[in-house]
């Protein structure tokens, strides 16, 4: 692969996704949303898909898929991003997703597809039992980002393995057809908030399906159950340190502190400067005050638009649309290069 492919070819585009798959977590809007809506301006052009999907390759009810879909779009519209400014659309009204990972399914290994790990985590020990599409979804995910051209992928530290293999997956499509067609797509996993731990237990990632809903701060929880979560938050009993080298080994310290770095803009450095010695008492919870204050107006915008629920579907239609008018003629291009007669 030279450089021509991996850079200046192509133009700057920005694509990301999440899966309308239960609520939204702390999680999503740190490592997620709240970037989304940081790159949008000049720089590049931006897709933000709600991958529904993906959702299905674990067993969704029908409605709950339906309102969770909205409810992502929602959460997109209530954090900034603007429609008009970025491509806001559902995977499933953009037929040419599943049509280029048909493609990338011939294209990807069953080797590649063995170690991801995230599929190990969800399968389990139950791995026979699991879905195809689970275990080809890091194939579809490729897909969307490649459908666009994308060349940045702002994600959370969890999805870093998968933007990887699309690498892979890219090199190996245009090293097979003698072809600089499709992108090195970049990672862009930056701050303090790349994975938002547990509040129960600080080596295991926050998640929409933990078994405590202890665990995690819900994008619609209310003030009350904010401050109610965080102030349960397991801790160790030590105040907090000089720097953030006395938070090495005590990882639920050092999530509270990353978190409030991130809902406040600042370094874990800067967090620690100012709140150097204070104890839990103070620090939880002037952490729930600054978390109610940015997550309370989304989640009021989030509830107004959940109430117009054919607004949303306006808005999605129109987006999805749009995003044809990209991915189209790149699937075109992609079957004349593989040589299927249309
Ligand atoms: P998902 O909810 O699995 O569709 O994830 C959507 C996006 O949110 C992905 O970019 C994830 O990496 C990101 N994300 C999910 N959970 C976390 C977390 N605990 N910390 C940081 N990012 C997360
Ligand atoms: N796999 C991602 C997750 O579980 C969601 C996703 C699907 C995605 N397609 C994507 C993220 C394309 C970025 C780009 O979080």
């Amino acid at each position: 692969m030279t450089e021509a492919a991996s850079h200046s070819q192509f133009t700057p585009r920005v694509f990301s996704g999440i899966k309308p798959s239960g609520g939204l977590t702390l999680g999503n809007y740190l490592g997620a949303i709240k970037r989304f809506v940081a790159m949008q301006g000049e720089a590049y052009e931006t897709l933000y898909c709600v991958v529904d999907l993906h959702a299905i390759t674990v067993w969704q009810d029908p409605a709950e898929l339906r309102t969770a879909t909205r409810e992502v779009a929602a959460s997109y519209l209530a954090s900034g991003i603007d429609p008009e400014k970025s491509i806001l659309f559902n995977q499933s009204q953009v037929s040419q997703h599943a049509e280029l990972g048909w493609i990338f399914n011939c294209v990807a290994r069953v080797g590649w597809m063995n170690r991801m790990t995230q599929f190990k985590e969800k399968a389990g020990k139950n791995a026979e039992k699991q879905s195809l599409g689970l275990y080809a979804y890091p194939s579809l995910m490729a897909a969307d980002i490649l459908l666009y051209h994308a060349t940045h992928v702002p994600v959370g530290e969890d999805q870093k393995q998968h933007v990887e293999l699309t690498r892979d997956i890219a090199a190996k499509f245009n090293h097979d057809y003698k072809t600089e067609f499709f992108p090195l797509t970049n990672p862009v996993i930056e701050g303090p908030a790349m994975r938002v731990m547990n509040l129960r237990d600080g080596t295991k990632k926050m998640s929409k399906s933990g078994e405590s809903d202890m665990e995690r701060i819900n994008m619609l929880d209310d003030a009350d159950t904010i401050a109610k979560k965080f102030r349960k938050a397991r801790t160790d009993p030590a105040p907090l340190p000089e720097s953030l080298d006395g938070l090495k080994d005590r990882p639920e310290a050092r999530n509270l502190v990353d978190i409030y770095a991130a809902l406040s803009d600042q370094s874990p450095e800067a967090v620690i400067t100012e709140y150097a010695g204070a104890g839990w008492g103070q620090f939880k919870p002037a952490l729930a005050d600054l978390a109610v204050a940015k997550l309370a107006p989304i989640s009021s915008e989030m509830q107004r638009l959940l109430d117009d629920p054919a607004e949303i579907d306006r808005i999605l239609a129109r987006g999805s649309e749009r995003a044809r008018a990209i991915a189209a003629p790149i699937l075109e291009r992609t079957y004349d290069i593989v040589g299927l007669v249309r």
